[in-house]
């Protein structure tokens, strides 16, 4: 254990859904065989935070109480006994989506969301060893989920081979993970024209990046015309389109900035754009032989007919969080700077909270659904 960590450290506990949070004294937890213990820099909070945390009805099971949190950068302090690379002084990101050992079917999406384990009660993963998440000073985490950062890359000085970023430049990272997963399970590639949808939120603005820098030309399309208009800045490779949910003006319009057709549609809409028409829209306008990804959370179903998918030699995936290996080659991606992290690569601001002031935090993600993050800073 690194020398100065103490024996305390404050959590945030979650008692029940709708209840305020409460700022907890503990003691640090101790590492075991396949754990981590990190000292929290920087936890993310989600726009749905509030919801889950908040509304009975979410449709997220908690393993009340519980320590709520999300992915995470930190440092850290303890290792168990198994541990072959990381050691104590380690900056590491924090991967959230935990999946059993011997069963990588069984998953908790750590500090948000039970998996669905039929016959498997209690939960096996959130309700014993991995229950707590990342709203704390200090986390215990699975071993495989905390992966190494080149902090003297990420963080160093440019005249020492550095990038140069600060820590809030880091968090950036927290909005990408989902969508490369996306992106990568649909073999986004050089040269590919793809439009990202949309792309007004924090993990469709985070989707544009990397999907440009994955080598893409990126058709980036929301209702929102200010945001579009600041994601226009990015890049040369990048044109925007505003959904008016008219399907012609639309579809021609999404022609007229893809005059080479488009390979790869990656949408995560929320429950609320169920209706919208841009999934039709985008539809009409992919190339045949076009790769489709779905993140979102549509409840209400899209009308992709039989035959749009066999006319169109369609290849549709579903992606659920990110896998490891992808997390690890988006980290790779970041450290190697192709792509570029910050408000110098026109990404959004960034809001920090200390644990004390969840309420503020709670409140801002709820209605701050634009691009940039917001993060607990323990
Ligand atoms: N696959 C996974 O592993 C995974 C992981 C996390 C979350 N999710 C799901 O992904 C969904 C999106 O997450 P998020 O955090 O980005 O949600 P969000 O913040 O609620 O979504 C914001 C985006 O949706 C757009 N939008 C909202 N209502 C719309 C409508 N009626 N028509 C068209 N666009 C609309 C917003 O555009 P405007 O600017 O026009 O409002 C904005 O671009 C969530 O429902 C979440 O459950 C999936």
């Amino acid at each position: 254990m690194a020398s100065d960590t103490p024996v305390q450290h404050h959590a945030l506990v979650l008692s029940k859904v709708g209840e305020p949070m409460v700022l907890e004294t503990r003691p640090v937890p101790k590492p075991g065989p396949g754990s981590v213990i990190i000292r929290v820099l920087a936890a993310s909070v989600r726009s749905n935070t509030p919801h889950v945390y908040r509304d009975p009805n979410s449709g997220h099971p908690l393993p009340l109480p519980f320590v709520p949190g999300f992915a995470a950068i930190g440092k850290v302090v303890d290792i168990g006994p198994d541990a072959t690379k990381l050691k104590p002084g380690q900056l590491v990101f924090f991967d959230p989506y935990i999946q059993g050992r011997d069963d990588l079917e069984t998953i908790y999406v750590s500090g948000l969301m039970e998996g669905f384990t039929e016959g498997k009660d209690p939960h096996p993963l959130s309700r014993a060893e991995w229950r707590d998440s990342t709203y704390a000073e200090y986390a215990k985490l699975p071993l495989e989920n905390c992966h190494a950062l080149n902090e003297q890359r990420l963080l160093g000085d440019a005249k020492d081979g550095g990038l140069g970023y600060t820590m809030d430049d880091l968090t950036h990272i927290f909005s990408m993970l989902i969508p490369f997963g996306g992106l990568a399970d649909i073999d986004v590639k050089a040269g590919d024209t793809v439009i990202i949808a949309p792309a007004t939120g924090r993990y469709g603005s985070a989707a544009v990046h990397v999907a440009l820098a994955m080598g893409s030309r990126v058709i980036a399309i929301g209702r929102n015309a200010a945001i579009l208009s600041q994601l226009e800045t990015i890049s040369p490779r990048l044109s925007t389109v505003q959904i008016t949910n008219d399907i012609d003006k639309d579809t021609k319009a999404l022609r007229s900035a893809s005059p080479g057709g488009v390979d790869a549609f990656w949408d995560m809409s929320p429950p609320a754009a169920g209706t919208s028409t841009h999934f039709r829209s985008c539809l009409n306008v992919l190339n045949s032989g076009g790769r489709v990804s779905l993140e979102g959370s549509v409840v209400s179903g899209v009308s992709f007919s039989y035959m749009d998918i066999l006319m169109g030699g369609l290849t549709i995936k579903g992606t659920w969080m990110c896998t490891r290996e992808q997390t690890m080659r988006l980290i790779r991606m970041v450290e190697s700077g192709v792509l570029p992290l910050g408000a110098t690569a026109g990404m959004g601001p960034v809001k920090t909270f200390k644990l004390e002031q969840w309420k503020e935090a709670l409140d801002t993600a709820a209605v701050r659904t634009e691009p940039g993050e917001i993060v607990f800073a323990p």
